[in-house]
């Protein structure tokens, strides 16, 4: 087997058309967070886009890496939680795509998520998370830009320096986005879709539920359902996208080539090329898409 530091890498901005990454050829790891393979502890991760040598989840085995991103998913099995809290030099996401959770925060504050619900955590925000009920947990997180190794920050549960007022994450629920259905022919037989935001930018930028989302600094995150026998229209952005899909199906317009995807599976788009996702199969598809920067669509 190839050693993992002689793969080679592509910024996802340097690809030459979109991508997939599909969620089973994935092999979890289970030594890249601490304490994860202690008991009570036990969580693996898979990075879908990694960072450049000396970042966090550098040489990932997909061979992609973010322009100012990651991204990847995590499995918290049940009855187990994260070691202590810990802070980050990048703004971080966790979006709950199974199971429930209850964060863990500075002073004792804890808050309930379930399924879409997205933890928006502004850097050096103390953050965990515990495993609520008997279900796995599967989460996606994603980083709005690379934080060299060491530099993310552990602390025990009693640690003074977290008992006081400190930055605490914000959670975004799914139940309170309001869907919007303003996309070219969302409204029309053939291309019924809708989308929210759970962090967009701020005035002029990308932003689906102004007043409800978070106001990202450098990224945005939301879903798009498309209704099952349809497709969207094209379109194309200025920013990597990152989509996964979550439930359901989809084939890409145009690109056969590329398969159908399934849960979990993640399509990368490079900057300025055009796409357009389909509903196969007999069920509505959920798309999760996350953009480098929240930005503003290119024209069609
Ligand atoms: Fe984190």
């Amino acid at each position: 087997m190839t050693p993992v530091e002689q793969v080679p890498t592509v910024r996802t901005d340097e690809l030459d058309g979109p991508v997939v990454v599909r969620f089973e050829d994935l092999v979890p790891g289970w030594h890249e967070a601490k304490c994860s393979t202690e008991a009570g502890f036990l969580r693996w991760l898979s990075p879908y886009v990694g960072g450049p040598p000396g970042h966090l989840h550098e040489h990932p085995a997909t061979g992609l890496v973010g322009v100012h991103s990651t991204m990847g998913v995590m499995g918290l099995l049940s009855g187990q939680r994260q070691w202590g809290v810990h802070r980050h030099t990048t703004t971080e996401i966790y979006l709950i795509l199974r199971g429930h959770v209850a964060t863990v925060e500075a002073g004792g504050v804890s808050q309930p998520m379930g399924p879409m619900d997205l933890l928006y955590i502004p850097r050096e925000a103390p953050h965990a998370v515990r495993a609520v009920g008997e279900e796995d947990v599967l989460l996606m997180y994603v980083h709005d830009d690379h934080e060299r190794l060491g530099e993310s920050r552990y602390y025990a549960d009693d640690d003074p320096s977290v008992q006081g007022p400190d930055i605490h994450p914000t959670v975004v629920r799914w139940n309170d986005l309001e869907p919007w259905w303003g996309a070219p022919g969302a409204g029309l037989a053939g291309s019924f879709n809708w989308s929210v935001t759970w962090a967009g930018g701020g005035e002029g930028r990308l932003n689906l539920n102004p007043g409800v989302a978070a106001v990202g600094e450098g990224c945005a995150m939301g879903a798009t359902v498309i209704a099952a026998a349809n497709a969207q229209e094209p379109e194309r952005w200025e920013t990597v996208r990152y989509l996964q899909v979550v439930s359901g199906r989809v084939s890409v317009e145009g690109r056969p080539d590329l398969g159908v995807l399934g849960a979990y599976d993640v399509l990368i788009v490079p900057p300025g090329h055009s796409h357009a996702l389909r509903a196969v199969g007999l069920d509505d598809a959920t798309i999760v898409w996350f953009h480098e920067d929240d930005g503003r669509p290119l024209a069609h």
